[in-house]
């Protein structure tokens, strides 16, 4: 099986995960080999507009801080500002200066340029989109696609010849709900790239909620359970070794088709250890069998 790599998401940075986490999660993640990392020009979008671009500052930081030349970064670009407003400039001109303002920024460690979000289903602008990635990947650079509406017209430009792209599609993928299935027309390669795997952060117990909790933050109910994770809790205490859900999170991720990678969203060190340690063992051991399990769950 080719295993899908991890990288480390940026999205709470500067507003759930203070300063000093986010290099301490960079310091973890960098020392133990991994090198991906996604971020957004809106990341964290807590409309907070003092917080505008503040998540891929922080990385900035730590990348001129270590002399760092070989990171792999992921940025997405479009949005004008972090009040999780429709409002998005994905016109060629303002991509351009995108490309340019990342490129002079991240230097080496600039890998992919992905379009975020994008509602439109309007053909000749979206070309005109496809038109300023096809400058970055002149320099170097790899096509990305995230929260996309209309992903069957972007795969029917992208058989235009001048286009061709080998996107990178970030999807929402876990065990309660998934993309997957609306972005079928990419379907059958190995481009995506599952987020969201914890589900934004929610947990089997309410007991397990802290006061700053990401789901909370992000304006999720930490006071109800679904009835689809009560089942879940019941079935995975009921396993011979009793996963956590965090395990079967990452299980499920790995073992979904067409997975390139994962990107985690973890809010402590510890928490990306966890994560770290349960990816390594699934890489060791053959756990088909309760993924299938799981997904008949
Ligand atoms: N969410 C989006 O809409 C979106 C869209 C595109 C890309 N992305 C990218 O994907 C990354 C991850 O997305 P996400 O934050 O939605 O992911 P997620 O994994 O569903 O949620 C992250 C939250 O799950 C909990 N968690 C993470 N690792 C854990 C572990 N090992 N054990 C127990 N709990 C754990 C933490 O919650 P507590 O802090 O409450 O403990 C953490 O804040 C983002 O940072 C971003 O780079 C996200």
């Amino acid at each position: 099986m080719n295993f899908p790599t991890i990288l480390l998401g940026t999205a709470m940075w500067g507003w759930t995960v203070p300063r000093e986490t986010c290099f301490a999660l960079l310091d973890a993640f960098y020392g133990a080999g991994f090198r991906e990392v996604d971020t957004a020009t809106n990341y964290p979008i807590n409309k907070n507009p003092a917080d505008f671009r503040a998540a891929e500052n922080l990385l900035l930081e730590w990348i001129q801080t270590h002399g760092i030349h070989d990171l792999k970064t992921t940025v997405k670009v479009g949005s004008i500002d972090n009040l999780r407003s429709p409002d998005h400039n994905l016109s060629k001109s303002f991509l351009l200066m995108s490309l340019d303002d990342y490129g002079y920024r991240f230097g080496s460690n600039l890998h992919t340029l992905a379009i975020h979000w994008d509602n439109r289903d309007d053909e000749a602008a979206i070309r005109s989109t496809l038109e300023a990635l096809a400058v970055a990947r002149k320099k170097g650079l790899h096509a990305g696609l995230s929260g996309i509406r209309f992903p069957e017209l972007y795969a029917r430009l992208n058989a235009e010849p001048a286009f061709g792209f080998d996107f990178r599609i970030q999807i929402k993928h876990n065990l309660l709900q998934s993309d997957y299935e609306r972005y079928a027309a990419f379907q059958g390669s190995r481009r995506f790239l599952a987020y969201g795997i914890h589900a934004g952060g929610i947990k089997l117990d309410p007991a397990g909620y802290s006061p700053d909790s990401s789901l909370r933050a992000r304006g999720g109910d930490t006071e109800v359970v679904p009835p689809r994770m009560e089942h879940l809790k019941t079935w995975l205490a009921g396993q011979p070794q009793a996963p956590s859900f965090h395990y079967a999170a990452m299980l499920y991720a790995a073992y979904s088709p067409d997975m390139a990678g994962i990107i985690l969203g973890p809010s402590s060190v510890q928490q990306l250890k966890d994560s770290m340690a349960v990816y390594r063992s699934l890489r060791e051991e053959d756990a088909a069998g309760l993924y299938e399990a799981l997904k008949a769950v």
